[in-house]
């Protein structure tokens, strides 16, 4: 029998949103809600059509949850007017520690970090308070929204599970599997604290990680463990250093915007950028002029030798001012030149544990 949890009280806030359980005022909103089409497409469980009826039922329904002890279902509510929102809930399974959760947001609602806010306070309080070790989270391949509220929130991406759920007419359908530790929280909430006030980063010495795009993580990171890169004590504001992990280089660069690690191979024809010059995010690659933005893993610079660039469009090649351009090489060569891709750089997840950086790098051999 799952153990019984008890609201917490007061409810839990961050002064923007609040959570506590559904009340009977709530079903005209949850009807709107959950008429929307966007909500019945990621979520087979709601009723189509859907109606007073049904949100009543829901109500009651997650409020004899929260007395069996089998789920504890929040509205996430405005903090101030106590408007409705949306939806946190966690799904208690028989192990006390280890549990699942899931989300919707109103549609007026969206695009304002309302379910972050809300998944991270019910997170943390299963964390800190009720001693909770993990926190499972799946949602459709298609539901990239529900997917960047994840990972935003501190959710690590775990895998695809096959057949995993059903869709409205009992066919299987896959699932994207996501969990969450207590250490994966306190990462998001440290990396936001980057990307919110970059400012102070840059002008501060203490180690804080970078907030690199999520989308560009590099093949296989994200399931990898992490492993011990560096002592933070090695390190220095705008310093940049090549660690060798078995065959990987790796690049590990302090940038105004934190310390972030990426591979130490030029995207361009993969020349060690750990040798070359960072200035503020930007590193200049020792070879070809090429310029790249550590923070976004754009280039900014395409090098001399010209080439496509990471959307497949052609650059001719150019010299520096004052340095004449030099004849093309034979066919072959010049082809090579055109044909070369220079991607967007790929990042590493890190974390700090003890004064040590670590990230995950996928298969190390031994
Ligand atoms: S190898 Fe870096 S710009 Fe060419």
């Amino acid at each position: 029998m799952p153990e019984r949890l008890a609201p917490p009280d007061p409810p839990l806030s961050d002064g923007v949103i609040a959570v506590r359980p559904f009340r009977a005022e709530d079903v005209p909103a949850i009807v709107a809600a959950c008429q929307d089409p966007e909500t019945q497409r990621w979520v087979p469980l709601i009723p189509v059509p859907y109606t007073q009826a049904d949100a009543r039922r829901y109500v009651l329904m997650t409020l004899q949850a929260w007395h069996d002890g089998t789920s504890a279902e929040f509205a996430i509510v405005h903090a101030t007017t106590d408007t409705l929102l949306g939806s946190v809930g966690l799904v208690l399974g028989p192990n006390p520690r280890r549990h699942a959760m899931g989300y919707w947001v109103s549609p007026e609602a969206r695009g304002n970090g309302f379910a972050e806010r809300a998944v991270r306070l019910v997170a943390r309080w299963g964390f800190e308070n009720l001693g909770f070790e993990r926190l499972a989270l799946w949602t459709l391949p298609g539901n990239v929204a529900s997917q960047v509220v994840a990972e935003r929130s501190g959710f690590r991406f775990e895998g695809l599970a096959r057949n995993w759920e059903e869709d409205r007419n009992d066919r299987p359908v896959d699932a994207v599997m996501y969990a969450m530790t207590p250490e994966d929280l306190v990462d998001a909430i440290t990396a936001e604290d980057s990307e919110a006030d970059p400012i102070n980063v840059a002008r501060s010495p203490k180690p804080t990680l970078a907030p690199v795009p999520r989308h560009l993580w590099a093949a296989g990171a994200r399931v990898a463990p992490f492993v011990d890169v560096a002592a933070l004590t090695d390190l220095a504001p705008g310093g940049m250093r090549r660690v060798s992990l078995a065959d990987t280089d790796l690049l590990v660069a302090w940038t105004d915007v934190g310390i972030l690690v990426t591979d130490d191979r030029c995207p361009h024809m993969a020349a060690p950028l750990s040798i070359g010059e960072l200035a503020g995010c930007v590193v200049a690659c020792p070879l070809h002029e090429g310029r790249f933005d550590l923070s976004s893993g754009d280039t900014v610079q395409m090098p001399t030798t010209g080439g496509l660039d990471a959307d497949g469009e052609y650059h001719k090649p150019w010299s520096p001012s004052g340095v004449e351009l030099k004849p093309e090489p034979p066919t072959t060569k010049m082809e090579a030149r055109r044909l070369t891709r220079v991607h967007r750089l790929r990042y590493y997840p890190t974390r700090i544990r003890d004064d040590r950086l670590e990230a995950q790098i996928p298969i190390l051999p031994e």
